[in-house]
This record gives structure tokens, sequence and C-alpha cells, in this order.
């Protein structure tokens, strides 16, 4: 009888459906999340994902993917925008510019007419936390909500789930320092969260109020009681990579490289490339938001020169045909190359990269040291965490850092020093050593909150305390008032005693002349 309890329990929530928005045109928000729909769709959920990078997998049956691909034209020229190096206040504006943006161009997208007139059933909404004016599908569709996210995520997102914030043990996503810090990086960051609650989180809400109201009406609620509702948020980071930081249960950190697929075959020519490449290779990329074709010429020329003078052989992912560039014998350029499998090549001897967290996620998992070169968003702190740990060397442009020499010294010394490969090594097998992977602790908990229909219970009491009452600013108040009038008291007393004594002693004195 327990036993049919137990499993009626656990199967209730098969089949049910479930919807996906994941807004961001960018390939390492998309594929990050590829085998979560693929296993939620493969265990009988009818699952329906927006995506602007659909799998177009025909095995597939019970996976619905809406394309919004064309939200990439509108991404370049906004992430050309956050690249060009600026203070903290005006990044994070430029990034409110770019998500309100791309949220308009979504909502007005013609495959999401259907999406928007609420004529199906969906028993979960799963949205990207960097989107929550999203979550108002679950209003629509009267079911609970989840979050998900390919890196971590924000003070804003954190403070909703009522999960700890702090400048300097736990700096916001877009801060560049991390750990060391010294007082000015701790001056900046406490500047930086008092702006956010004063200016950038009401700022945050009402941009995305806006947006909602535009297209839903003005009944819908605001962002901030959507976020409320929020049952749980999944985060792909994981303690061993990012540190720690304390959340409430309603917060799970699913990462571990979830996104590695099995290895697949390389295009001959590069197999051949790679095999024959003895003396060993450095992979070059820069991702897919940053393009080797765009660099600063500049810029191009210091990797140019100091990858032509190593020892080894490069593949240098550039997107343009090579034609009358003169390069150097030892550089292969590639437009295009399916990353994973080259970085598992045997020959691969180092990765030099942006330091998006994907990037750094597979070159972990291939056990390949990198040199990291950060340029935009997350990159930086990324650079500093895998600096940390010592799986890499990290190059600052920002601080002038990146020439010629210190990019071939940082390129040799990860290569030569062999207790990169071993930080790496110890690190990937760290992180996979979990009681269930993250693919399966994002499922397990989505269908958790499908079976309970959300999770109201797990919601962080942190949120029902306003920020004075949470940082004990009026206790403190209390306490030092008390103890001024205490300490004044005290001293007038002294005086008193003093004065009382002082008169006795004269009288004694007067007594005995
Ligand atoms: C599709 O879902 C049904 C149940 O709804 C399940 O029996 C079937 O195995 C699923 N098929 C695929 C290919 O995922
Ligand atoms: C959407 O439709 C369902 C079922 O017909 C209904 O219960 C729900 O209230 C509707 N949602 C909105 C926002 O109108």
């Amino acid at each position: 009888m327990l036993f049919l309890y137990f499993f009626t329990l656990v199967t209730i929530s098969n089949g049910s459906s479930i919807l996906g928005i994941i807004p961001t045109p960018s390939f390492s928000h998309q594929n990050a999340f590829w085998p979560i729909w693929k296993e939620l769709s493969l265990r009988g959920h009818s699952v329906t994902v927006v995506t602007t990078d659909p799998m177009n997998n025909p095995e597939l049956k019970n996976l619905t993917e809406i394309s919004i691909r064309e939200t990439y034209d509108i991404w370049a020229p906004l992430f050309e925008n956050m690249k060009a190096t600026k203070n903290l206040v005006t990044s994070n504006r430029d990034v409110q510019i770019e998500i309100r943006t791309v949220s308009k161009f979504i909502l007005s997208h013609r495959a999401m007419a259907t999406l928007m007139k609420n004529d199906s059933v969906f028993d979960l909404v799963m949205v990207e936390a960097h989107y929550p004016e999203f979550l108002i599908f679950g209003e629509i569709y009267r079911c609970p909500t989840v979050m998900l996210s390919s890196l971590d995520v924000t003070n804003e997102i954190h403070v909703a789930m009522g999960n700890t914030i702090h400048p300097i043990t736990n700096p916001d996503l877009f801060m560049p320092k991390y750990r060391d810090m010294d007082f000015k990086d701790r001056l900046t960051g406490f500047m930086y969260v008092c702006f956010e609650w004063l200016f950038g989180f009401p700022r945050y809400m009402s941009d995305r109020n806006k947006v909602i109201r535009e297209f839903f009406g003005d009944d819908v609620p605001d962002v901030s009681q959507l976020l409320d509702r929020v049952a749980m948020l999944f985060v792909n980071v994981h303690p061993a990579l990012h540190g720690i930081r304390l959340t409430g249960p309603n917060t799970v950190q699913f990462g571990g490289m979830n996104h590695m697929r099995d290895p697949q075959p390389l295009p001959k020519d590069l197999q051949t490339f790679l095999d024959t490449s003895k003396e060993g290779v450095v992979y070059f990329s820069l991702g897919t938001n940053v393009l080797s074709k765009d660099l600063k010429s500049e810029e191009f020329n210091i990797f140019m020169q100091a990858l032509g003078e190593l020892p080894y052989k490069v593949l240098w992912k550039y997107e343009l045909d090579d034609g009358n560039l003169h390069k150097p014998e030892n550089i292969k350029f590639v437009k295009w190359l399916p990353q994973q499998d080259v970085l598992r090549h045997p020959n691969i001897k180092a990765f030099v990269t942006q330091g998006g967290l994907q990037s750094i996620e597979e070159a972990m998992y291939c056990r390949v040291p990198m040199v990291i070169i950060p340029f935009a968003v997350d990159q930086e702190q990324n650079a500093r965490k895998a600096a940390y740990k010592q799986i890499g060397r990290a190059i600052y442009r920002g601080s002038g850092e990146l020439s010629k020499n210190a990019l071939k010294k940082a390129i040799k010394e990860v290569i030569e020093d062999p207790s990169y490969r071993k930080n790496i090594e110890s690190l990937a097998e760290i992180i996979l050593d979990e009681p269930m992977t993250g693919v399966e602790k994002v499922i397990w908990w989505s269908e958790y909150v499908i079976r309970h229909k959300g999770a109201k219970h797990l919601r962080n009491q942190n949120l029902d305390v306003p920020l004075y009452q949470y940082l004990m600013l009026d206790i403190l108040a209390f306490v030092i008032v008390t103890l001024i009038i205490f300490s004044l008291f005290m001293v007038i007393v002294y005086k008193i005693i003093k004065c009382f004594f002082s008169i006795a002693i004269g009288c004694v004195k007067l007594k005995k002349e």
C-alpha cells in the first residue's frame, strides 16, 4: 500500500506540459539547457521551448521548439555596446537597455502570437532568470514558475529569492574583482550595492513592468510580484569553482558541465591536423559573442605575433577568409569548429579563451589548462576564479596587461608547468562527484514543483522582513542610543560622587584645622 502510494506520487508528474522560455540570443545560454529539454521530453513530458537555437532533433517527439532566431540580429550591436570598457553604473544601464530591447522584440515576434493567447495548458513555466518579465506566462497559464540560468545570476535575482548578497564575499556577477580585494575594490563593491538598492533595483523593476504592461495591459501583476511567486531557481554554478554563497533551499546549484555531449568524429581536415601535430596544439577561440574578426588591429597583431612565435601549432577560430593575411606557418584558421570535440583531442595543450562559463566548463571537462583574456559581462570574474583555482592564467586587457610577451609567457607557463593540468583534473573530478548529475537535479526539482503545484513552503522568510529589520538597524540604533544614555548617566553619577567626596574631604580638612 505504502509502495503503491509512493509509486503514484513519483509518477504523477509524468506526462506534464512544460513551457521553457530562454530569450538570450547566445549559443552558450541556449545549449546549456539542451540536455534538460531533451531529458524532460524523453521522460514523457510534453515540452515547448522558446529558443534562439533549436536543436531540431527529429527523435525528440515530445519536444516542440519555437524559434526566435531573429533575436540575434538585434543583439549584436547591443553586445558591442556592452563590450566597450565602461564603469559599473553605465554597464548596469546598458545591460538593462539590452534586456528590455530583447524582451520587446521577442514579445512582438510572430512565433509568440499563439503562446500569448492562452489557449493551451501548461503545468510549469521555466524562464531564463535574466528575463523575469517572461514569468508573466505563469499568470497566463495559471501554473507554477521556476527560473534557470546558464551562469550565476545578478544581485536582483538572488535578492528576489531571499539569498544573501555581499559586496566582498559574493560580489555581483558583473563585478570584475573576486577575492584579494584591496580597500578601493571593497569600497567600490559597497558603493555598487548601495547604488543598486537605491537606483538599480527600482529601475530594473519599472523597466520590466513597462514591457509587460505594453503587451498584456495594465491589470497584470508587477514583476516584483511575479518574482515573489517563483518556486525555485536553478543556477549553473558549482561551489568548487564559484565559491560558497548562502542560499535557501529554493535555489539549486546544478553546475556540473552538464552540456557536454557524447564525442562525435571531427571533420577530416581537423582530425588530420590535430593527429599530425605531435608537438602539441594551442586552441584559440573567443567564443560566439566576441569574434576574432572584430578585434582591434593592435590586439589582433598581438595575438598573431605571440601565437606565431610559439613552438606549438595553433588552431584559431577566425570567422573570415584569411585571403591576404600574412600569417605564420604554425597557425591554422578555421571559421567554425566543434569546440568540445577539439578540446577532447589529446594533442591539445592549452586553450586561449575569452572566459565564458561554458568554455571554461568544456576546458575543465577535457582537462585543458587555459589562458583567459576576458572581454565583457561575467568573463573577468570567471577569469579571476580560474586563476584563483590555478587552472589557468588570466590576462586583463583593461589594465593594459595584454602584450605579445605576456601572452606568450602565460601560454608557455600553463603548458610547461604540470600543476595547471593537475589542478584542473582534480577540480573536474570534484565537480563531477555528486549524488546526481546537474540535469537530474533540475528535472527532479521541476517535477517536484509540478507535483506540489509550487513550493511555497521553500520561500525564504528573509523576504518577509523589511531591509532595516533584516540588518537589525533599529535594534542597533536602540542599543547605541541606550549605551550613550547609560554612559552619560554614569558620567553624571561619577561627577556627583566626585563632587560629593571633594566636599566631604573639604569638610574633614576644615574640621582638622
Ligand atoms: C513521448 O511521451 C510519451 C508519453 O507522453 C512517452 O511514452 C514516449 O516515450 C515519449 N517519446 C519520446 C520519443 O520522447
Ligand atoms: C487562461 O485560461 C485558463 C483556462 O481556460 C483560465 O483558467 C485562466 O484564467 C486564463 N488566464 C488568463 C490570464 O486569463
